[in-house]
């Protein structure tokens, strides 16, 4: 390893102190926009650094890297998704990818949470209702959504922000179901009284909601497509604040649209700032701006875990949060 601090090339502006203490370390070009470099900067970012700290809304493609210098030698994401790299292709080329899992877990499940109550009891209707003077009284058949205490929950992908949100939905009363590529530890499973089903389609017509919290990989691309999808009953419920493309969106929106679902609690989106238009209409689908991680202690937290990986790459050790494409 060189004695030179390491050049790193950040892509999006950061937290304030995460840049500080990133730029006491190493040899920082920092960047000043708050949206998505063009390709053409981010070739000539990986052209010219030897640490790439990226993020969500970069596409670090085969092609790209194919066009990066022999001196890139990490990409440090500052985030738990890596469905922007093609790690296939960083793998073969040597280069190193690091992500920020875990630190965001439990604000993820928060706001997994607050939409698995917001939806079925009209959180945000009623907020608007209220806004726009449409209410005019308590009344005893306005505003009714459904109970969640006593509803079936079924987790797609029990992993670190899947298990947080479990417990969370244990303490408001729901029973906990989840699919997962791979059978948890019956430890965890014992203590969140988790039903296990190997069969997503198994799982389906059994859940009354359904929370997405699975990576995106090749395998998880329109998991829930039109045909698993309409194997939920009519008031089921789905809440995503994984990524968009593990649902076939536009089947989603129909079936919001024509009351064949009970509605959606959507963090993440296919194509992104895009948002679908049908969904955008629909009073039952609560939409956020891919806010799940946004708090500031996520944020920085992120940064650390960043840095760490970064700093132990320096100094010639294997980062804790290497991604190993054979693991996705
Ligand atoms: C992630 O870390 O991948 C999140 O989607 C950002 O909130």
């Amino acid at each position: 390893m060189t004695s030179q601090p390491l050049k790193v090339i950040l892509t999006r502006k950061l937290p304030e102190e995460v840049e500080a203490r990133l730029s006491d370390l190493f040899d920082v070009m920092p960047y000043n926009d708050d949206s998505p470099m063009s390709q053409s900067a981010l070739l000539a970012a990986v052209q010219g650094c030897d640490v790439l700290a990226c993020t969500l809304g970069d596409r670090i493609d085969a092609q790209l890297l194919a066009q990066a210098g022999p001196q890139l030698k990490l990409i440090a994401n500052f985030g738990a998704g890596v469905d922007h790299i093609d790690v296939q292709a960083a793998a073969a080329q040597g280069i190193t990818v690091t992500n920020t899992p875990s630190v965001l877990a439990e604000d993820a499940a928060d706001m997994a949470m607050a939409l698995i109550m917001a939806v079925p009891r009209r959180l945000v209707e009623g907020v608007e209702a209220l806004r726009q003077g449409r209410f005019v009284g308590w009344s005893p058949t306005w505003m009714l959504g459904h109970r969640v205490r006593g509803k079936k929950l079924g987790i797609i992908g029990l992993g670190r922000v899947g298990q947080a949100v479990a417990r969370r939905a244990r303490a408001f009363g729901l029973s906990v179901h989840y699919h997962n590529r791979n059978r948890i530890n019956p430890h965890v499973e014992n203590e969140l009284e988790a039903t296990y089903w190997e069969s997503l389609d198994q799982m389906l017509p059994r859940v009354d909601i359904v929370c997405v919290n699975c990576p995106q990989t090749p395998a998880t691309y329109h998991l829930l497509s039109r045909r698993r999808l309409e194997l939920l009953h009519k008031d089921a419920y789905i809440v995503n604040v994984s990524r968009g493309n593990i649902i076939d969106e536009e089947a989603l929106a129909d079936m919001i649209v024509e009351k064949r679902l009970g509605g959606a609690g959507l963090d993440v989106f296919s194509r992104e700032p895009a948002v679908n238009e049908k969904l955008m209409a629909a009073p039952n689908a609560v939409l956020l701006p891919h806010m799940a991680s946004a708090t500031v202690e996520s944020r920085i937290d992120m940064g650390d875990r960043m840095l760490i990986n970064i700093k132990m790459f320096a100094d010639g050790h294997k980062p804790p949060d290497r991604i190993i494409p054979e693991m996705l």
